[in-house]
């Protein structure tokens, strides 16, 4: 080596002790972190110490103060905490309060997030039974109790998704590659569904390549759901016609109404024809959980895949769903890549690893926020809950009816759709308008929807936080902004 160049190296190896002191600022040591976690803390105890009585929608204010810069030397926590409180958790749709009745809430139960906290803390990954054994068990685990709870058999097990809509794409894709739908086939491949399907399976059939497949919506009975006897004369013209049906996906639970497709009906068809039989129950699922509740999902354990979500029905906070696969081997065909770099992953494998059932590599041990409030709490809460929801649901069912409002059909787990109608005065206009004073007013959300070319207001109620008081005071504020509407 020439001497001009190992002096060069010199210098540079000289920077190191200045490069290692300032590096070291992201280690920060004990004191640090004590004043860290005390700030966070306490931030985090008056956020729930005071959620009862936060609004579950803030207005949006219109002239934001500018994003903070990134600074190149940091800055203090307390600061950073009002920044935090100011831009992000006083404006806008509050998904943690009890009056959060809209779209599809959960709340966020206090455990998620100390299963978050140790999971980036210890960071460990959970994504290869190689690099961790323990993490990657623990999430099959859970995965095959879920399993358990929907009646698929011994073997079956899925994923662990950031959410419903992954869960879902991961299923489809799936059913493309077991059901052997190359590019040339797709024209002529066959996907059934309805039109209440949530948006996430037609974005995830269009990801899939499956954007120019035959789509056939059947037609729905009065409670929105799939007529069976509708879909089997489709299927017969289909099949007569020279197309392929390939892939069923029913509903247990829909977002619009909370309706629940015949799913043993259905699941008779996709035997006779040979179809992929997929169920969306993100929603739904987890009301399986309730005793008295199961037999509305009758013939779920008959599918091939479920997607189905804790950040919805385990009231987690949000980024967790999972999909429920029965043939594993179909899911891992459709996902496993080998690499070289990657070699060292292959052994000593007694486990299915999910980054060979999943699009992800790298991720989130999301599995710890799962198991810690199900492990903590044990399961009866979670039941009690879930059937106090739905029991909520049918209570706001009568009592608004008894404030003059017609509703949509009666409620299957806890959603429910409701408009003011016209042979009283009401209109499209007029519905919109409550809405939108709901809120202006802040204390309760709701939101809508159409269907059937009108407007109607949304009550989904899912919210660990969400009791009798709650939903008495969204009766009191929608009757007092009718009076005022009126
Ligand atoms: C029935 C249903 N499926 C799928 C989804 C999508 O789930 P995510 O929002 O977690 O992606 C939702 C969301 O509300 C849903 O209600």
């Amino acid at each position: 080596m020439s001497k001009s160049i190992k002096s060069k190296q010199n210098v540079k190896l000289a920077q190191l002790p200045e490069l290692e002191r300032s590096a070291r600022r992201l280690e920060p040591g004990k004191e640090q972190r004590d004043r860290w976690n005390a700030a966070v803390q306490g931030y985090a105890d008056r956020f729930i110490d005071d959620i009862y009585a936060l609004n579950a929608y803030d207005p949006i204010q219109k002239t934001a103060t500018p994003a903070l810069p990134i600074p190149e030397e940091g800055r203090s926590m307390e600061g950073l905490l009002q920044r935090l409180e100011e831009d992000v958790d006083r404006q806008g749709l509050n998904p943690a309060s009890g009056g959060h009745l809209g779209y599809v809430p959960g709340g966020g139960l206090f455990p998620t997030a100390l299963g978050d906290y140790l999971a980036a803390i210890t960071n460990r990954y959970a994504g290869l039974f190689f690099a961790n054994p323990g993490a990657v068990r623990m999430e099959n685990e859970l995965l095959r109790w879920m399993c358990r709870m929907v009646g698929y058999p011994e073997g079956s097990l899925g994923n662990l998704a950031s959410g419903g809509s992954i869960a879902n794409l991961i299923a489809i894709t799936t059913a493309r590659d077991a059901k052997g739908i190359k590019a040339q086939e797709v024209p002529r491949a066959v996907i059934y569904l309805t039109q209440q399907v949530h948006h996430c399976v037609q974005k995830a059939l269009r990801i899939a390549g499956l954007g120019e497949a035959v789509i056939r919506y059947i037609p729905m009975d009065e409670g929105f759901r799939m007529r069976a006897d509708a879909l089997r004369e489709q299927l017969a013209a289909d099949q007569a016609e020279g197309f392929r049906p390939f892939l069923l996906v029913a509903s247990a639970g829909t977002t619009d109404t909370g309706a629940i497709d015949p799913l043993s009906k259905l699941a008779d068809l996709a035997e006779a024809y040979q179809m992929w039989y997929h169920v969306d129950a993100a929603y739904g699922g987890f009301f399986m959980l309730v005793e008295e509740m199961r037999h509305k999902f009758a013939g779920i354990e008959r599918s091939d895949s479920i997607a189905i979500d804790p950040h919805k029905g385990l009231f987690l906070s949000y980024g967790l769903g999972a999909v429920l696969m029965k043939d594993v081997k179909a899911q891992y065909e459709s996902h496993f890549y080998k690499a070289n770099y990657m070699q060292d992953a292959q052994k000593d494998w007694e486990e299915w690893s999910a980054a060979d059932l999943s699009p992800e590599l790298t991720k989130h041990f999301r599995g710890l926020r799962m198991w810690l409030p199900l492990q903590l709490f044990g399961l009866s809460p979670f039941r009690d809950a879930l059937r106090e929801k739905a029991l909520l649901c049918r209570y706001f069912y009568q009592k608004v009816q008894e404030l003059g409002f017609e509703t949509g059909p009666e409620p299957e787990l806890s959603i429910l759709t409701f408009r003011y109608p016209e042979a009283r005065g009401g209109s499209d206009q007029l519905n919109a308008a409550l809405v939108d004073a709901i809120r202006q007013d802040g204390r309760v959300f709701l939101s809508s929807t159409q269907i059937g070319g009108q407007f109607w207001i949304r009550l989904a109620v899912l919210s660990f936080r969400t009791h009798r008081q709650e939903i008495d005071r969204c009766l009191s504020i929608l009757g007092e902004q009718l009076g005022r509407l009126k």
